[in-house]
């Protein structure tokens, strides 16, 4: 057993999970009389609808209603942060796909066709696609902010090596196999019971109410479990989840809400493409001097989370390394694709492959590897982020050299080249990819969280918190911490649905930090029962030193030494003494701040850090490639629940490597989303995932998280950027001098293209035979 780990290490859901029993919205039992609701939604990316035909619609089988914007009671606004998006559409539209009328009918079925039967007449304007567009033409969202630190303009001038580049990297579909759905359950009176698959119970609970025009306290929300949720979830599961709780209200009937997954991948946001111009400076040896790079984000048609997502692309705009002159731009640009959302990472990838592509081309300019200017310029002790905190407790070269003494990057290397001297039509490639990723909300007052538990009086425990479980462990892990915490076993806890009764004002399940946060206010509430059971034992073992009383193992230990208090003992105990068995924590972590003014502070309560090495081989003549190792030294803290943390790790590592090598998210000019099906928009899979996947893992404590444990959602994420520069690596193998861009994913289509691109052109540039010409007959004919 892992020293933090405490109760058997597993995913308590797994068992559920794998006799298909876990409970999603659409499981539980159906309300009698429920009807679905199905939606209507732009098919023009930019302009307008009059005229809205809803007749044919309304007439045809099962249909009940159709509700348009007209009808909301309460207000029609669902902007997250920034209120610049109706829930349904007044007339002006910003994106396919943006939702116009809710039409509700007897089946999902009935409500399906007759969506087929609305017309409307449309306006159509010219759409808007890309970033760099939207950013000329001055359709910026919220300000664009500059992080700086150093002299850039001074340093550049005394740079050995200066290089200047551009770097894109496409969106990526969240995918959770869950859709987006929701169901809204009259109770009494006005009040409204909504099951949602939702990481946001609470921005459920705000936004329902206020689109139905009632107090916030009417709306109850309840969360079982996602089926996987990615931040595809933090804030875009509102939406529908209104408007189920909106024909619910009208129509006084339950109603529940289901996306087809067409629907899904067309309607909702995604990972926020990204374009970024880099310009990178180094000495001689290789220390990256300055580094100055201009983010231009992809937002979409609304603002949604896109500038705290921008923002984390600004913290992590120099990712593990230290650089002392840095300047870093990032706009957020207005585009007509659906509005862009959290996603794993969260902005943070984005600045990552933006800096690795720039100290790539330096690589290439100085004749150096990649992981030699890496390691150079890796973080150290009490150095500065470019925001002004300070790295403590680094583990940037730590985990770099963990790696490196277990498997060897020289080595890797060595034998790739060796293995390339002898071959022609396969190269191997290897790359390096350190990370280091800040844990905590960039927004300061999200960072808090409250916990209840209730102990019945047989001894069992019942645990609720804010913790959304999405299929990251959350519930796992917060039973463990539980049973440290009460010094039982973890059989004794149930952790309940996540419900806004139970626990106000929730922030979303979000940037890792929902074992942190939740597990810290956990056991601050068991603190204070385990205060109250002493002060009992105390008293009636008739000793005065309570603080030599410990609850341990289901025991009751005295100076080290068992007593006959056990804790089924301890509980009837409390109970008949009328001391309360239920206790109520609050936590908010501690020590930190950001001032946006000065652009600096200390947002993070810690960083994450690691360090991945790739190795891939390429086929030179098809385009297609192997990864074939991934090996990784992983910053853990002490874990509570090791399985856990290595299904996220893997989770992690496959979903970066999707986003860099072959989930290509293609819009059309007129923002059509032309991959929006599952043949169009291709995914890893366990064929795809390298065949070596090895982690090592660097176990010093966390004095920051629960039991010392570090958050590990994200993180491992970007890991997989690594696998890009791999493959990148082997076709520099093959070709020394092409000009390969920076424009992830690097799809085998791609790779193909780029490694054959001269010869391409040579083709392309070749003298068209002339029709009339006999040579050109003859070559015909001979074909
Ligand atoms: N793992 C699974 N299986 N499913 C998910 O939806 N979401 C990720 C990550 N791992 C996700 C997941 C994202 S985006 C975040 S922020 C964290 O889990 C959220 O959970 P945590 O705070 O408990 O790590
Ligand atoms: N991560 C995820 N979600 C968020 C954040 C963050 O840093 N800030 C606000 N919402
Ligand atoms: Mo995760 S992107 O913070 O939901």
């Amino acid at each position: 057993m892992f020293r933090g780990q405490r109760g058997p290490m597993k995913h308590y859901d797994a068992e559920l999970h794998t006799r298909g029993e876990s409970l999603y919205v659409d499981d539980v039992p159906e309300p009698s009389g429920m009807l679905h609701a199905v939606i209507y939604s732009s098919p023009i990316a930019h302009g307008r609808f009059d005229a809205l035909q809803l007749d044919r619609a309304l007439a045809a089988d099962g249909v009940v209603d159709i509700i348009t914007a007209d009808d909301i009671p309460g207000e029609n606004q669902v902007g997250p942060v920034v209120e610049d998006e109706p829930l349904l559409s007044e007339g002006e539209l910003n994106f396919q796909g943006h939702p116009i009328a809710i039409v509700v009918a007897e089946t999902h079925e009935d409500a399906t066709h007759a969506r087929g039967l609305i017309d409307a007449a449309f306006t159509e304007k010219e759409a808007v696609v890309t970033a760099r567009e939207a950013h000329d033409r001055g359709d910026i969202l919220g300000t664009p902010r500059t992080f700086a630190m150093g002299d850039v303009d001074d340093a550049f001038d005394d740079c050995d090596v200066v290089v200047e580049g551009r770097a894109d990297c496409a969106g990526q579909e969240h995918l959770y196999l869950e859709t987006q759905r929701a169901r809204a359950v009259p109770t009494e009176g006005d009040r409204l019971r909504v099951y949602s698959s939702t990481q946001s119970p609470y921005a459920v609970q705000e936004s329902a109410a206020r689109v139905i025009g009632v107090a916030e306290h009417k709306v109850e929300v309840d969360v079982i479990r996602l089926g996987g949720a990615f931040g595809g979830k933090e804030d875009q599961a509102t939406h529908w989840a209104c408007m189920s709780a909106l024909a619910s209200e009208l129509l006084d009937a339950p109603v529940q809400l289901v996306l087809h997954r067409v629907d899904d991948m067309k309607m909702t946001g995604k990972r926020h493409p990204y374009s970024a111009d880099y310009k990178m400076g180094l000495d001689d040896d290789g220390n990256i001097v300055a580094y100055e790079v201009r983010h231009y984000q992809n937002a979409g048609a609304k603002t949604d989370l896109s500038l705290a997502v921008l923002e984390r692309t600004l913290f992590h705009s120099t990712n593990a390394y230290y650089i002392p002159n840095v300047r870093a731009y990032a706009a957020s640009c207005q585009t007509n694709i659906p509005p862009n959302t959290a996603f794993r990472g969260f902005g943070g990838p984005q600045g990552m492959f933006a800096i690795e592509s720039a100290l790539t081309d330096a690589a290439e300019e100085l004749g150096i590897s990649r992981e030699e200017i890496q390691r150079n310029n890796l973080l150290d002790e009490g150095q500065s982020f470019p925001y002004g905190q300070r790295a403590e407790r680094c583990r940037a070269q730590k985990t770099w050299d963990r790696a490196d003494e277990a498997f060897d990057l020289d080595e890797m290397r060595a034998n790739a080249e060796a293995f390339n001297e002898d071959h022609d039509d396969k190269k191997k490639g290897v790359a390096a990819m350190p990370v280091c990723f800040g844990i905590s909300f960039t927004g300061t007052f999200l960072n808090q969280a409250s916990a209840l538990l209730h102990v019945y009086t047989d001894g069992s425990v019942s645990l609720s918190t804010g913790g959304v479980e999405m299929g990251q462990g959350v519930n796992s892990k917060l039973i463990n911490i539980a049973a440290r915490a009460l010094g039982i076993s973890t059989d004794r806890i149930k952790v309940e649905t996540t419900n806004t009764t139970r626990i106000a004002n929730m922030s979303p399940s979000a940037a890792s930090a929902t074992t942190d946060l939740n597990g810290g206010a956990t056991i601050l509430a068991a603190e204070e029962l385990i205060g109250r059971f002493r002060e009992m034992v105390a008293r009636e073992m008739g000793i005065q030193d309570d603080e030599n009383i410990e609850f341990d193992d289901e025991q009751v230990l005295y100076r080290g030494k068992e007593t006959d208090w056990d804790w089924e003992r301890v509980v009837e105990q409390a109970y008949l003494s009328r001391i309360s068995l239920s206790a109520q924590a609050f936590y908010a972590t501690p020590n930190i701040w950001f001032d946006k003014d000065d652009e600096e502070g200390r947002p993070f309560a810690y960083h994450v850090y690691g360090a991945a090495f790739f190795e891939v081989t390429v086929d030179t003549l098809r385009g297609t490639y192997d990864i074939e190792a991934a090996r990784l030294a992983h910053d853990l803290g002490r874990t509570v629940n090791k399985l856990v943390d290595i299904g996220q790790i893997e989770g992690g590592l496959a979903q970066g490597i999707g986003w860099m090598t072959l989930e290509e998210l293609a819009y059309g000019d007129d923002g059509e989303l032309l991959s929006s099906a599952l043949s169009t928009y291709k995914t890893p899979d366990g064929y795809f995932m390298p065949d070596e996947l090895d982690v090592e893992w660097i176990e010093d404590e966390n004095p920051e998280g629960p039991y010392g444990s570090k958050a590990v959602g994200e993180p491992p994420l970007m890991y997989g950027i690594g696998a890009y520069f791999a493959i990148r690596d082997a076709m520099r193998a093959f070709d020394a001098d092409a000009d390969f861009p920076f424009h992830a994913p690097l799809t085998p289509e791609k790779v193909l293209l780029q490694l054959h691109q001269s010869r391409l052109d040579d083709m392309l540039e070749a003298p068209v035979p002339d029709e009339e010409s006999p040579e050109s007959e003859v070559a015909l004919a001979g074909e």
